[in-house]
């Protein structure tokens, strides 16, 4: 048995506002293996992409990690300093941003990029920088990539430039990808076909994969194993089809009620009440409580953990256990 490619420990990142320290995320553990996608998951503002910069070292000020491990490989990246994480970065572990733009220099054709993208760790001349980038545009399905290489980023739709950016992720063969959100803004249809090359790139591959999003549909149909966030904390935590079918914390039910495309037929899809709370100054015990139809006084207190280590939630009032 390898160990793992990723372990993270009790992360606590926070931000240091005029308001006071918001707690973006709270204690988040996990492990990752070679090769295992990851779904996160979780309404806006529960602290997914602080959680995924705080993997590759991009926490800016007023943010910083304030407690936990991050292992990767074995090797400990918080309180790494600046030149070895941006020598991971990149290579060893890459990140797909929501909006392209992100990543794309518009002023800069796709070639020049991505030719600096290579050198900027250690990858031969020109000729071979130009072929391994039309190569890594091909895997994503850019028709005509060598071509392609003297296009400037807006000379590409909003899927082809998406795909572009993950193209570039893919440049070194990284161990590691974490990709936020990266579909959210392309329509379904686009939305569907990234998905099950990134699945089919991944696992081709061995590349781990933490996938970002706020909707759980997306995720199903492409991790093997899923985390719920809520409140900076990690609420539910399984095997994808477990999940999906036999959630343990109501936040996931109310997800999964939420959507269209997994709510049992014939029956009203439901919002979760209320919204997502401040992370200033959360009350003490489950931060979701306010919004739950199986909140007691005991929600008062922090919720134990339930179910087991493959499946596991943290709850006072797990479903499946009774009222
Ligand atoms: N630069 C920042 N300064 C202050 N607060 C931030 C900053 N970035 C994120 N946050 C806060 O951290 C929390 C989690 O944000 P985020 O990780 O972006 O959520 P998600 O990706 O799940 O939508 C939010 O409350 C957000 O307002
Ligand atoms: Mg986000």
């Amino acid at each position: 048995m390898s160990a793992a490619l990723l372990e993270v420990r009790d992360l606590r990142t926070h931000f240091h506002t005029r308001a006071g320290v918001l707690k973006a995320v709270d204690g988040v553990s996990f492990t990752l293996a070679r090769g295992e996608i990851l779904g996160l998951v979780g309404e806006s503002g529960s602290g997914k992409s602080v959680t995924g910069f705080s993997l590759i070292g991009l926490v800016d000020p007023p943010g910083r990690i304030a407690g936990g491990s991050i292992r990767f490989d074995g090797q400990e990246l918080v309180g790494l300093a600046q030149p070895a994480m941006r020598g991971l970065r990149g290579k060893r572990i890459a990140m797909v941003f929501q909006d392209p733009a992100a990543t794309l220099n518009p002023v800069l054709t796709i070639g020049q990029q991505m030719a600096m993208a290579v050198q900027a760790h250690g990858g031969g001349g020109e000729r071979a920088a130009r072929e391994l980038a039309a190569r890594s545009l091909a895997r994503v399905g850019i028709p005509d990539a060598v071509a392609r290489l003297d296009a400037y980023p807006h000379e590409f739709s909003g899927g082809m430039r998406q795909r572009v950016a993950i193209a570039i992720a893919l440049l070194h063969q990284p161990e590691l990808i974490i990709a936020d959100e990266p579909t959210t803004a392309l329509d379904v249809s686009i939305q569907a076909q990234i998905l099950a090359e990134m699945k089919a790139l991944a696992k081709e591959s061995g590349t781990a994969l933490i996938w970002i999003s706020h909707d759980l549909a997306t995720v199903s149909s492409l991790a093997d194993r899923v985390m719920v966030m809520y409140a900076g904390r990690i609420v539910e935590r399984g095997p994808v089809a477990e999940v999906l079918h036999a959630p343990l914390h109501p936040y996931t039910r109310g997800l999964l009620d939420s959507l269209p495309a997994l709510a049992t037929p014939g029956q009203r899809l439901a919002q979760i009440p209320g919204s997502t709370p401040s992370l200033l100054s959360l009350a003490p015990g489950c931060p979701f409580a306010p919004r739950c139809a199986r909140a007691s006084t005991a929600c008062g207190t922090d919720p134990p953990q339930v179910g087991d280590a493959r499946h596991g939630a943290l709850c006072h009032h797990p479903l499946g256990a009774g009222p």
